[in-house]
């Protein structure tokens, strides 16, 4: 599975890029606002020259289908490495199906957000223009945060995928390492992983006797710092 960062913290970013784990990029407009960003055009022209030429996936602002069209023209016009995110529905939950068929027909890489089901995915994979690259994401971690197991669903999500050349399914919203393994174990292409987690990364194969003592230890230390009474 390749890895890519999920952020619009530029400073992280900045940190990140030089790592070659790291082989692409995913934002969102709600890492956006959390990051401080108010100029799109000019965050993505940096966070474009630090990652070259990696791919990064920008999403559309705007919430109806000819609004959303001319967005996605123009973010496609800020690289050759861009993927255009287009979520699966309108905010009042109309499939963005001949939005992204029209999108995918004239060449440009999307990338389908925010879905949730396999009738999505199998509705993308409808709409997509054969031979044109597309990133379907499907959100596991979100599937998993309402208590289902995403990993059936994300193996099942990768044989609807199949059928179209230059598809690749993306897990997203992961929520800890292990996801990394899951995802890469039911065939994911790609898994994009937002900083925090990517610290984590480092306790892969750790001595789980030593990871215990330095938990201990952390609780001696902080233990010390509040009276018992
Ligand atoms: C992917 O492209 C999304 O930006 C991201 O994975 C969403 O994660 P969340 O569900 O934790 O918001």
């Amino acid at each position: 599975v390749k890895l890519y960062c999920d952020g619009a913290d530029l400073d992280n970013i900045q940190g990140l890029c030089c790592n070659p784990w790291i082989r692409g990029f995913t934002t969102n407009p709600t890492l956006m606002r959390k990051a401080g960003i108010v100029d799109y055009q000019a965050f993505a022209h940096r966070l474009l020259c630090l990652v070259h030429p990696r791919p990064v996936s920008f999403e559309v602002f705007a919430d109806n289908p000819e609004e959303m069209e001319a967005q996605a023209l123009a973010i496609a016009g800020w690289g050759s490495n861009v993927n255009v995110k287009i979520p699966v529905t309108n905010p009042a939950g109309k499939f963005m199906g001949p939005l992204i068929h029209r999108l995918s027909a004239a060449g440009v890489a999307l990338n389908i957000t925010a879905i949730l089901t396999l009738g999505q995915v199998e509705e993308v994979v409808r709409a997509l223009y054969p031979g044109t690259p597309a990133i379907v994401s499907v959100f596991a971690g979100r599937i998993a945060d309402t208590g289902v197991d995403p990993v059936p669903i994300m193996k099942r999500a990768v044989t609807i995928v199949r059928h179209l050349p230059r598809v690749e399914l993306l897990w997203a919203s992961p929520r800890e390492v292990l996801n990394i393994f899951q995802a890469d174990e039911a065939g994911c292409d790609i898994i994009t992983v937002p900083p925090d987690l990517l610290k984590k990364l480092d306790l892969i194969g750790k001595d789980l006797k030593e990871y215990s003592l330095e938990t201990v230890a952390m609780f001696h230390r902080d233990a010390s710092i509040a009276a018992y009474c």
